[in-house]
């Protein structure tokens, strides 16, 4: 039996296996740039954060109708079902698809025919998390704030991603003000790539329970104090790190060291379809190669329900 664990940072886009991406490519009548799986697999080598979205944005060519949406989320669930993963608060990014002119309508129901069905069909219970495109402008996330209102009783929250350095959190102020405004919750990624200064921004400009990433937050002993003290759950995503190249080898990742520190730390998946693995192989990894004991796991398995989004009985049932 897998330990029961909650998955807190995972973009339901990163979850398309090269098989549904050829299987949603054929239905859609869209011509993919690869021959087939493999030659697509092979496209899987990342130099650093942006050459990954180049290609993660590219294949979300094949997502056009709800059904595309509510597969995708179906094979997620399954997946992570089986990992062990009883709740998943689960990010989109809305502009990836309403520019190519997918409405933002087509995603959010598209995606709760899936999520509206998930504890009696996987045992998963789940949270929607809306993410902003930090590479494009703050008005772009205004209009995509103002097109959700009619979708908000299925949203929980706003988080903020994609290509990080040179935009930082302040960038979004006012966005994130009227989403709290909103009564939304607020996470977003700060670094990942981004210096530290991006991860103390997102807590003091941007008022973020979680920070998604937070990793360089270990190059600032006085931010780590602070993360420590205000216990910030951070979203670490071991396996993303080692194929973006943010960490060298996972045998270097300083999960345990910040552990050791007292960091809320919690281990997610990230994009599990491009990164080699869901949130069960995450854990996997970090037993195996880190040596992680087992009350460190059942920690990280711990932390991961208490800085999730559900309400208390609810997550007391969780764990
Ligand atoms: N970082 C930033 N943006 C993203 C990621 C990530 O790992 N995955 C999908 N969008
Ligand atoms: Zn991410």
């Amino acid at each position: 039996m897998p330990l029961p664990k909650a998955e807190l940072h995972l973009h339901v886009e990163g979850t398309l296996e090269p098989e549904l991406a050829f299987e949603l490519a054929a239905r859609n009548g869209v011509k993919l740039p690869y021959a087939d799986t493999d030659e697509l697999r092979e496209a899987y080598r990342f130099q650093d954060l942006q050459s990954f979205l180049d290609l993660y944005y590219e294949l979300m060519a094949v997502l056009r109708t709800e059904r595309d949406f509510e597969d995708l989320a179906n094979a997620y669930l399954a997946r992570a079902a089986a990992q062990g993963v009883r709740h998943a608060e689960i990010f989109f990014d809305p502009q990836a698809h309403t520019s190519r002119g997918v409405e933002m309508g087509t995603v959010v129901e598209g995606l709760w025919r899936s999520l509206g069905r998930s504890v009696e069909n996987h045992g998963v219970s789940t949270r929607l998390i809306m993410c902003f495109l930090r590479d494009r402008s703050a008005e772009s996330a205004m209009r995509t704030l103002e097109d959700a209102r009619p979708h908000l009783g299925r949203i929980v929250g706003v988080g903020l991603d994609s290509a990080e350095v040179g935009h930082p959190p302040v960038k979004f102020r006012e966005v994130y003000e009227a989403a709290a405004a909103l009564g939304l919750r607020r996470v977003a990624h700060a670094g990942e790539e981004g210096p530290p200064e991006y991860i103390g921004q997102a807590l003091d400009v941007l008022g973020v329970e979680r920070v998604d990433h937070g990793l360089r937050c270990v190059e600032d002993p006085a931010l780590v104090e602070r993360l420590v003290r205000e216990r910030v759950p951070l979203t670490l995503c071991p396996l993303s790190n080692v194929r973006l190249r943010t960490v060298d080898t996972l045998a270097a990742h300083p999960l345990p060291a910040m552990l050791d520190a007292g960091l809320m730390c919690t281990v997610n998946s990230d994009d599990p379809a491009y990164f080699g693995g869901y949130a069960g192989d995450n854990f996997d990894a970090v037993r195996t190669t880190l040596g992680l004991s087992e009350e460190r796991l059942r920690e990280l398995a711990r932390n991961s329900f208490l800085a999730s989004f559900l309400e208390d009985d609810e997550e007391l049932r969780q764990r």
